[in-house]
């Protein structure tokens, strides 16, 4: 008896959709719109999504192709995070117009600022396409003829999607290739700049509350979507007019109570619910080493930020990236030991071989986790030393550049992907001269590199590698000087001239003393690292998608949601907060007085506040934007399940209202991504009322809560 009691909580803890964990697909499934039903969710699943009707999901955009925007007027405005436009925000930036440090807000149309490389999709329609992919398809097929034949298939589902280039379309796995869905976009390519608060509310707390509760970050920035006369798609043209939506989300000032059902909508990237224990074993040796890798880069930018103004804008969006995957992954190993996460799993594993046990049909099952073993046993150093290759070869910006020009030498490219392909070089060159600080970058050389050197046994060193090593008296900073002072991609007019004349000049760029370091160790990758590591992952694909077919059949009676895959999905929960550890409890909400508090430790430069809110705060001149109390909130969370990418995604009450925007989860959620805790995983949203408020009595940018209808 005791027994079946022990698996069958493991059962639950493990895969069992309940509480609030699940990032679903909004074509909801009778199981799940019951549930957030019974839970208080007031409207129904065509509310949600409707193919033939104007629906909630045609507010819904991809935004940057890594975040999610909400439309919130009849105008085509967009409210997206800080963090998501901060690559535009920063780009407008410079000494004179400091966006960072000022804040922007544009006065009329005329001033709202163009973006030439940002799009936003919208989700047209999505269908099941299984039958079409995987008919004639079965386990005895070699996986190559598979691979080719799901390729061919989806590609032309695709085309004929796409109906003439009105649309952007693809076909997509979930559940590891045990089923396919049909993604039809519409993709708008003028989507211009209309509004941001300063980097001290966008980015307060920076990187010390990066990840953390409790929050005060303003992190919205808005922009707007341009059409044609038509209000379809089109470039960037002073023709175009503001788009106008099938549907917009109207902003709520009614706020929430702790225990309010809240639902989100948004384009998460990537979950990893399914993997066996071998792979989070895997995944929590190789992450201190990641972690290292970037501290040492942090700490140098960081601290050059700090001494130059100059750095601080140019590493502004660099740095924010390194750091924020860094801090991350931290939280993901704390809370993944504090789970037990592999040995639950392993326990989870046990229960799973007796299922398969019971049953000769099941047969095909039988050898799954032992491969596994086998598998991850052998790709641990691979997938270390390509960690490695990524994290430390790849970090200095010098040896990225040459990595990034070495692409263009890919002789399988047509002349039409090349021209995009040179094109796109172009950029980055620009954007690299533009942003690049040599100081930092050399000390970033010589300590990761070093790193490298200590921690990859010397069977993976290349040889040329060996050469420098011993050429420079083991001593990295007389590597790093040598080679940032003999190369000439640090020279612009060089690398414009070789640009011109890349056949030509191939010689010369690939006697270049970076490119031939770099070259000695993407050599050494490809000929002695990938293909193995590709081996071992096209194995890994097999086998987790019968892990995944197996899963599915033994929890036939419920709905298993498939992993997070950069596509729209919903996650619903509660507005409340949780207990972290032991005798602390965090309160679901904060409020401008925490801003304050926080304000007062000036040795934290997070933490510095503009004068003009300090102002607002004395004067307690927070508008209709308080909450039944009085106070003004800035943040709350929420249990909804949500990942990278959903940054920006709404957070909306029962009645599909706006009241947040999702930006953050907690320290102690992070390892959602691989293990779902519905006592520790929450979201962190800013509420719309501090989002409201900062663009009224903050920026005074009142055209904009005219048009949000918030004085009606
Ligand atoms: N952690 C959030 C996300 O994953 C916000 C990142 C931006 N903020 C920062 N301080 N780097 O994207
Ligand atoms: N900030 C993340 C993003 O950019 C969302 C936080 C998370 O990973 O949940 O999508």
């Amino acid at each position: 008896m005791k027994k079946i009691i022990v698996t069958v909580c493991i059962i639950i803890t493990t895969f069992t959709a309940f509480a609030d964990e699940g990032i679903w697909l909004p074509v909801l499934q009778k199981y799940t719109i019951e549930d957030m039903q019974k839970k208080g969710f007031k409207l129904t699943s065509q509310d949600i999504y409707d193919i033939n009707n104007s629906s909630l999901k045609d507010a819904i955009v991809q935004f940057d192709g890594g975040c999610t925007g909400v439309v919130v007027s009849e105008n085509g405005l967009l409210f997206t995070n800080h963090h998501c436009g901060y690559p535009q925000i920063q780009e407008h930036s410079s000494v004179e117009h400091n966006y960072l440090d000022e804040g922007f807000w544009a006065e009329s149309y005329n001033d709202e600022l163009p973006n030439p490389k940002l799009t936003v999709k919208f989700l047209y329609r999505m269908e099941d396409v299984t039958t079409q992919i995987l008919q004639g398809i079965d386990d005895n097929m070699p996986e190559t003829v598979r691979d080719s034949l799901v390729k061919t298939r989806s590609l032309k589902i695709a085309k004929e999607a796409e109906d003439n280039g009105k649309f952007d379309a693809a076909v997509k796995p979930i559940y590891y290739g045990n089923q396919y869905i049909l993604y039809v976009y519409e993709v708008y390519k003028d989507v211009r700049l209309v509004g941001t608060p300063p980097d001290n509310i966008g980015k307060f707390g920076g990187d010390t509350d990066n990840w953390m509760w409790p929050r005060h970050t303003g992190d919205f920035s808005v922009f707007r979507i341009y059409a044609n006369k038509e209000n379809k798609p089109a470039e960037h043209s002073d023709s175009n007019i503001p788009y106008k939506p099938k549907q917009y989300i109207k902003v709520s000032l009614d706020g929430y109570e702790e225990n309010d059902f809240t639902f989100i909508y948004g384009f998460p990237g990537r979950t990893q619910e399914y993997l066996p224990s071998y792979a989070v074993d895997m995944l929590l040796k190789h992450n201190p080493h990641k972690i290292k890798l970037r501290t040492q880069r942090l700490n140098i930018i960081n601290a050059d930020m700090a001494n130059d103004i100059s750095v601080r804008i140019k590493y502004a969006s660099k740095q924010a990236n390194i750091a924020n995957a860094w801090k991350k992954w931290q939280g993901e190993y704390l809370g993944l030991q504090r789970l037990d996460a592999v040995n639950k799993k392993t326990e989870f594993e046990k229960h799973f071989a007796e299922w398969v046990a019971k049953d000769n049909h099941r047969s095909v099952y039988k050898n799954l986790l032992a491969d596994f073993k086998q598998i991850y046993d052998e790709l641990d150093t691979y997938s270390l030393i390509n960690d490695y290759f990524n994290e430390a070869i790849k970090a200095p910006e010098i040896i990225k550049l040459a990595s990034s020009i070495d692409n263009i030498f890919d002789k399988k490219q047509t002349k039409k992907d090349n021209d995009e392909a040179l094109k796109q070089l172009q950029t980055t060159i620009n954007n690299f001269f533009k942003n690049y600080n040599l100081a930092t970058d050399k000390k970033i050389f010589a300590e990761v590199i070093q790193t490298y050197y200590s921690n990859i046994s010397n069977e993976y060193h290349p040889d040329i590698f060996k050469k420098f090593y011993t050429e420079n008296n083991g001593n990295f900073t007389e590597m790093a000087n040598k080679i940032y002072s003999e190369t000439n991609l640090l020279n612009q007019t060089w690398v414009d001239n070789f640009l011109n004349d890349i056949d030509l000049k191939s010689g010369e760029f690939n006697n270049d003393i970076a490119v031939v370091f770099y070259k000695s160790f993407s050599d050494f990758h490809e000929k002695n690292i990938l293909p193995k590591l590709q081996e071992l992952n096209k194995t890994l694909n097999i086998k987790q998608r019968l892990y995944m077919r197996a899963l599915l059949e033994m929890n036939k009676e419920k709905v298993l949601y498939p992993d997070a895959n950069s596509t729209l999905r919903i996650a619903y929960g509660k507005v409340e907060g949780f207990s972290p550890v032991d005798g602390t409890i965090y309160k679901h909400y904060t409020t401008i007085d925490g801003i304050m508090e926080k304000s007062r430790k000036d040795d934290i430069a997070d933490y510095k506040i503009p004068s003009q809110l300090a102002k607002l705060y004395e004067t307690k001149d927070f508008g209709k934007y308080t909450n039944n109390k009085g106070e003004l909130p800035v943040a709350f969370l929420a249990s909804n399940h949500t990942t990278g990418g959903n940054s920006g995604s709404p957070v909306l009450n029962a009645s599909g209202e706006l009241i947040g925007l999702n930006f953050d989860r907690c320290w102690e959620s992070t390892m959602s991504d691989v293990m779902f805790d519905p006592d520790y995983c929450r979201n962190i949203s800013v509420d719309i009322r501090y989002v409201l408020f900062i663009i009224d009595k903050f920026s005074g940018a009142k055209r904009l809560i005219d048009e949000l209808g918030i004085n009606k």
